[in-house]
């Protein structure tokens, strides 16, 4: 459906998940501009995790959400799986995002009147799935993810952490290429964390996936196989092949 336009080597196989060039974004604030990305160069491995660390304030959010095409960037390239995303409509976005794209953020945006497992499926329903098949596929990732006794629950009926997984299983159901996560583990106590953590990992495994986490949590450290620091909104250190696979 999309033009590989970028990123890509003579064979057609993607070299990066994610490029980014000079990449900048001002957020206006009355009459001041506040220059959040100032040139962010980054480029994101296939199969592995990638951490983003950085104080608050120095603009991983928002490099998480222009990379995953909810924000604009207002200057500088971005090829995402392959796709210049500087290139798409704002349609063309939603459908790119919906194909390629999971997402869990700060906010796990989970919606009230829905079940923890039609949370879940509505990711697959989305996309033409029947939903026996999306509830059976749903029901089955909150398993794994220690709900399975929680699945007919609604959110207001589930703890932050539990909130926090269902948000989770929304994100991967429908097998994105590109995982993005805020502050996944923040919620969790020590060994759901890590639980989460294989999950992703097992996920960034593939030769085509990736996963880029942002977070300050020092015990999913290990998990990482790049860790890139950001300051005041440059990226500041890159520490690669962190991890033997
Ligand atoms: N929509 C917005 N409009 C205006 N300013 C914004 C907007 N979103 C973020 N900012 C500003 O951009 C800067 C970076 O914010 P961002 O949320 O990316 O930081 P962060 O590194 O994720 O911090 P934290 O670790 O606290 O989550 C902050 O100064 C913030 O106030
Ligand atoms: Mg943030």
């Amino acid at each position: 459906m999309y033009q590989q336009t970028l990123g890509k080597s003579g064979e057609g196989k993607l070299e990066a998940a994610v490029s980014c060039r000079g990449l900048k974004k001002e957020f206006a604030q009355g009459e001041f501009k506040n220059l959040v990305l100032r040139g962010i160069d980054l480029d994101i491995a296939l199969g592995g995790i990638t951490m983003l660390v950085g104080e608050s304030g120095c603009g991983k959010t928002t490099l998480l959400s222009v990379i995953s095409g909810l924000l604009n960037p207002t200057a500088g390239d971005l090829t995402v799986i392959g796709q210049s995303l500087i290139k798409l409509s704002n349609k063309q976005k939603v459908l790119f995002r919906r194909e390629n794209i999971g997402f869990v953020f700060q906010q796990f945006n989970l919606l009230p009147t829905l079940t923890a497992v039609e949370n879940v499926a509505v990711a697959l329903l989305a996309a033409g799935i029947v939903r026996k098949v999306a509830i059976e596929k749903s029901s089955y990732l909150l398993d794994k993810l220690g709900l399975g006794s929680r699945i007919n629950a609604f959110p207001s009926q589930l703890s932050g952490g539990q909130q926090q997984r269902v948000a989770f299983a929304r994100a991967l159901v429908h097998e994105p290429k590109l995982v993005v996560c805020d502050e996944p583990t923040s919620a969790l106590d020590s060994a759901t964390g890590h639980a989460v953590m294989q999950l992703l990992d097992q996920i960034a495994v593939e030769p085509n996936r990736a996963v880029v986490v942002v977070t300050h949590d020092s015990r999913i450290f290990e998990f990482a196989d790049t860790i890139a620091r950001m300051t005041d909104g440059y990226i500041t250190e890159i520490r690669s092949n962190l991890r033997k696979r």
